[in-house]
């Protein structure tokens, strides 16, 4: 199926869309130096989700952005509403609101100081969203190790690419509601985690006290705006934020040891941050005459 995406779809049809989704983007960064992070998380949650269709953008009581996942977390709807409208003017009922989520992530990577990669597109939007798949298949920072690589397995992608695309947590942040068990209650254990380091500990629940606001937020990375490897530095000092973030080194020798590698070789985690972003674009697109392009990317048409 993904043998139709290709990276020149829109060579004729709408040949500036990637310098359209560029100019929307740098003018979104300079009100919201978190766009592009959010962005970015965006094609990460449509895709485990039905595949790469846009489905999360969908305006519906029981959408996708009512699941545990997404609520009050996912963000950045208006700046996809934004890009749609300025591709709808220069390419009017071309181009899919699911390829504008894959190439709004590459260019917010590169625009942060990331790699590039050749953006596959061809996709088309979804008739429909499932609230009960984005709950059942987008992993929750709670995870283990062997949960993490069971939900991108279901994707079709393997454990290094887990790895490698946890190294999108170099830009953005998270609410305290994603981490504070391990700051208080592990596991049930009433207890911080043991493995987050001391100091860190103690900054963390500074910042996110015991029944404190769930939505403040702290930076999943010290340098939040910029994309680079600096998210494995900080695994490997067991100062990573999430569950999820952590367990990469502490509940798998093999994963510890390419988290290792890529903390001492950012063009080495570029590369492959590159090559598996392609392949999560990849998960299950609508192609040919399936689904539809959608005139406004909140509702089918
Ligand atoms: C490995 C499994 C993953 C888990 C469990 C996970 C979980 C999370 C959580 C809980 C947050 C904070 C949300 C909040 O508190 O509002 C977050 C943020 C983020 N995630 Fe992930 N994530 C994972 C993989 C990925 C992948 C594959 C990408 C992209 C390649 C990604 C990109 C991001 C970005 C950029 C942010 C910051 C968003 C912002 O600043 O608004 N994550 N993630």
């Amino acid at each position: 199926m993904s043998a139709t995406l290709s990276p020149t779809f829109y060579d004729d049809s709408c040949p500036d869309l990637k310098w359209i989704v560029d100019s929307v983007l740098q003018a979104a960064l300079l009100k919201d130096p978190r766009i592009g992070a959010k962005l970015l998380r965006m094609h990460f949650h449509d895709c485990f989700v039905q595949g790469c269709d846009a489905s999360v953008l969908l305006d519906e009581a029981q959408g996708e952005k009512t699941a545990q996942p997404n609520l009050n977390s996912l963000m950045g709807f208006d700046v996809v509403d934004s890009i749609k409208s300025a591709v709808e003017s220069a390419c009017p009922g071309i181009v899919s609101c699911a390829d504008i989520l894959a190439v709004a992530a590459e260019v917010s990577v590169v625009l942060a100081g990331g790699p590039s990669w050749k953006v596959l597109l061809g996709r088309r939007d979804s008739l429909t969203g499932s609230k009960r798949l984005a709950n059942r298949d987008i992993p929750p920072p709670t995870s283990t190790f062997s949960q993490l690589v069971k939900a991108f397995k279901k994707k079709g992608l393997s454990a290094e690419d887990m790895i490698v695309l946890s190294g999108g947590h170099t830009i953005g942040a998270s609410r305290c509601a994603s981490f504070t068990q391990r700051l208080y209650n592990q596991s049930g254990s009433f207890q911080a985690d043991p493995t987050i380091e001391k100091r860190y500990l103690f900054n963390l629940q500074q910042v996110c006290p015991r029944n404190g606001d769930g939505n403040v937020t702290q930076s999943l990375d010290f340098s939040p705006r910029s994309f680079d490897n600096n998210y494995y530095k900080l695994v490997v000092s067991n100062l990573g934020l999430l569950n999820s973030d952590q367990v990469l080194t502490t509940q798998s020798q093999g994963s510890a040891a390419l988290v290792s590698a890529l903390s001492r070789d950012q063009t080495s985690f570029f590369n492959r941050f590159a090559v598996s972003m392609v392949k999560m674009g990849n998960i299950s697109p609508l192609v040919g005459n399936k689904g539809e392009i959608r005139n406004k990317c909140r509702y089918r048409n």
